[in-house]
């Protein structure tokens, strides 16, 4: 099974409102929710791929019965852990006239230690050897920021693979515990390592020495200019592909939905490559988040090109 795990989960609200102005009363044209969060995320694309997952991680308040009811109708099992506190709603302001997109993002709600005790019982009860689990993005304020780290030793006692994507403190201590994949986008990769990477090599000389310290792969997301997979037997350098952009949301989660695709297909690294940029690809030229479907990657991938180091 794959499990996604959405510690900080959101309703995103996107408001549509002409010639936004502050400090105005302003008249909205279109509101849309859709159920976010970065693991949630990504199961929304393994779906796509026709790839089963499970959710976990914390629900509260007046969305919870409508994250479960989305997750039912997208057919996501949902093993979220309730909270007391509501969970938060993001508002994303789209002003399509000048083209401005103002984010307006919550911290999220408080969760006892209670709760995030029965969210480790529940992590542990439903992790199983084979499983692929996801951990990505931020968390609650009073969350401990090595949850990461926590919950990838225990995954990986239980014999399951982890994929970690999360920045700052969350990843520099998660991967103190040795998750198998990281995909830090470049800016995430500096701050981890406290350092300018000014060239390719100097990305790939860091990242190996990640795989050296017990990582199995290394995959950084450069953007538009596509990515970079080191692992212990080669460097593969995907070339990002000229897309018309709509969103750049929500790139890095399919990109993760593709490398799980990846893995369950027995991809080698060349192949792995190709789908995870052309996933990218095909994540940006849509609106929102709205998730890509398997034939839209698949028109892309032979015009990835790679470069293989050994
Ligand atoms: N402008 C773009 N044009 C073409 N491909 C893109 C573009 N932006 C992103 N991609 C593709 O998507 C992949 C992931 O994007 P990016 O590096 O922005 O991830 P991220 O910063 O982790 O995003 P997220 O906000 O989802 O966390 C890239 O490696 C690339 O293949
Ligand atoms: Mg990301």
């Amino acid at each position: 099974m794959v499990i996604t795990v959405t510690l900080n989960p959101a309703m995103d609200k996107t408001i549509t409102v002409q010639d936004f102005e502050l400090g105005k009363v302003n008249r909205v044209s279109k509101v849309r929710y859709d159920i976010g969060g970065k693991g949630i995320n990504v199961s929304k694309v393994l779906k796509r791929f026709e790839i089963p997952s499970a959710c976990t991680g914390f629900i509260g308040g007046g969305w919870k019965d409508t994250f479960e009811k989305e997750l039912r109708n997208m057919g996501i099992d949902n093993y979220f852990v309730e909270v007391k506190e509501d969970t938060r709603t993001n508002i994303k302001v789209v002003d399509d006239k000048n083209k401005i997109y103002t984010d307006i993002n919550e911290p999220g709600p408080r969760i006892t230690e209670k709760e995030l005790n029965d969210f480790t019982n529940k992590f542990k009860d439903i992790c199983n050897e084979n499983d692929v689990v996801v951990l990505s993005g931020g968390v609650c304020p009073n969350i401990p920021k090595n949850i990461y780290g926590t919950l990838t030793k225990i995954a990986k006692e239980r014999g399951a693979f982890v994929i970690l994507d999360a920045e700052g403190e969350l990843l520099s201590e998660g991967i103190k515990e040795k998750p198998d994949i990281i995909k830090p986008n470049k800016h995430e990769f500096e701050l981890l390592l406290n350092k300018k990477l000014d060239s390719e090599d100097d990305i790939v000389y860091e990242a190996k020495k990640l795989i050296n310290n017990g990582l199995k792969k290394v995959l950084i997301s450069l953007g538009e200019k596509g990515a970079i997979l080191v692992s212990n037997e080669m460097v593969l350098y995907g070339e990002g592909l000229k897309v018309p952009v709509k969103s750049t949301v929500g790139a890095g989660d399919s990109m993760v939905a593709a490398l799980i695709y990846s893995m369950i297909n027995n991809f080698d690294n060349e192949e792995t490559i190709k789908f995870a940029v052309a996933t990218g690809a095909a994540s940006v030229s849509l609106e929102g988040t709205q998730a890509c479907d398997l034939n839209q990657v698949k028109s892309l991938i032979e015009k990835v090109n790679i470069n293989v180091r050994r």
